[in-house]
């Protein structure tokens, strides 16, 4: 199972786990994976104390995964602080947006914040907000690998992590995306197929693995989108990929920041209730249905905003669903993908890792027994 990107990156098994959660990253790369960290929520000083503490809790390395999209509103702004930057673009955002996300919510009954608890609108998903995130992962030596979401990164951002001795690679749901990678010098490539949970393409993992595998050649590609068991690892080995990125499925386990109401709408759910929908963040993005994406589908509904805009227009909700999980039952923010319906207990981090790789032998047994 240990491919030669796990030889690069000196880990055991090639299997990529990304989670916003630091204790689920720990927990993945001591179990011999590798845990990798959504930055896109945190402020760089709050990076600082995420990776500071995985610093302290993991023996070997860890990844950092950012969002710096090849498109969005304001890209190309130079000059102005996340903060002049926000004030911007809030500009942008009709008041009719914003008046119909705070009646979806109070029509729900959900909580509004407490009085003056302020929260930054505009997450790190700009080349101006993840600028300062990558200064703090350059601090880290054990933050080896860095990923970057929806576009390749910027040619400073890529040549910076690489001439630190770390990889950079990005995520692509296209052929396309995946030659943009390989072109720009990239690493590896995480190639996601329309079934994964968050921002994803149209095409299924099954038809587009081997199609990125075959087009950038010796780069290493990271198969995600849909992994839920060490047979499907098996099969994406099988078909030359370095390693297997999987998402959904630490959302479920014991050391996941998951509140307990919500954890249990996405162990009740089944690979028929997600929806790719731009209702929360503004690109396609995988999530379950519920209240919140019907209402933003509708017809005679505002369409939503381009990114960064419209999660401008739904930060409040996802706060207030985090707070709030049980009344915000019908209207949270709950990306995952069609995997989900897989997903149906609660296990430690560490057993899914081992699940993961008893599975694999087991597939491959089965293999060779066919050959023999
Ligand atoms: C809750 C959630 C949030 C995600 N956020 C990001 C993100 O911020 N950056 C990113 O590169 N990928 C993000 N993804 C996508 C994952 O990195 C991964 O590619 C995907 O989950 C793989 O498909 P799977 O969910 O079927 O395992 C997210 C996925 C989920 C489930």
């Amino acid at each position: 199972m240990r491919t030669e990107f796990c030889e690069q990156l000196g880990i055991e098994f090639p299997i990529f786990a990304f989670t916003h959660c630091r204790d689920v990253a720990a927990a993945v790369s001591n179990a011999g994976g590798l845990g990798v960290l959504g930055a896109v929520g945190f402020t760089a000083e709050q990076l600082e104390v995420e990776l500071s503490w995985l610093d302290e809790h993991v023996n070997g390395v860890y990844g950092v995964d950012l969002v710096i999209p090849s498109k969005y509103e304001g890209k190309g702004v130079e000059g102005l602080s996340p903060e002049e930057l926000e004030a911007q673009l809030a500009q942008m955002v009709p008041q009719g947006h914003r008046d119909f996300a705070a009646k979806l919510l109070a029509d729900h009954g959900v909580p509004a914040l407490p009085d003056g608890e302020h929260h930054n609108e505009l997450l790190g998903w700009t080349a101006t907000t993840a600028a300062p995130q990558v200064e703090v992962i350059l601090r880290h030596p054990k933050a080896k690998l860095v990923a970057n979401a929806l576009g390749t990164p910027p040619a400073d951002v890529v040549e910076r992590i690489q001439q630190s001795g770390r990889v950079i690679g990005a995520l692509c749901g296209s052929v396309k995306h995946a030659l943009n990678h390989k072109a720009a010098g990239l690493d590896f490539a995480v190639c996601q197929g329309t079934e994964g949970g968050g921002h994803c393409g149209e095409v299924s993992s099954l038809v587009l693995w081997p199609q990125v595998i075959d087009a950038v050649g010796d780069m290493p590609v990271l198969a995600a989108g849909g992994i839920g068991n060490g047979a499907q690892i098996a099969s994406a080995l099988a078909m030359g990929a370095a390693g297997a990125w999987t998402g959904s499925l630490w959302l479920t386990v014991e050391e996941a920041n998951v509140p307990p109401a919500q954890m249990s709408t996405y162990l009740s759910a089944s690979s028929n209730d997600t929806v790719r929908s731009r209702a929360w963040t503004g690109k396609p993005c995988r999530m379950l249905r519920n209240d919140w994406t019907d209402a933003w589908e509708a017809d005679d509904t505002p369409n939503p905003l381009p990114m960064p805009l419209q999660m401008m227009v739904a930060l409040d909700g996802v706060k207030r669903g985090h707070r709030y999980p049980e009344a915000a039952k019908d209207v949270n923010f709950n990306p995952v993908g069609q995997v989900v319906g897989m997903m149906n207990r609660i296990e430690r981090s560490a057993d899914v890792v081992n699940r993961l790789v008893s599975e694999y032998v087991t597939a491959c047994d089965r293999l060779t027994k066919l050959n023999g």
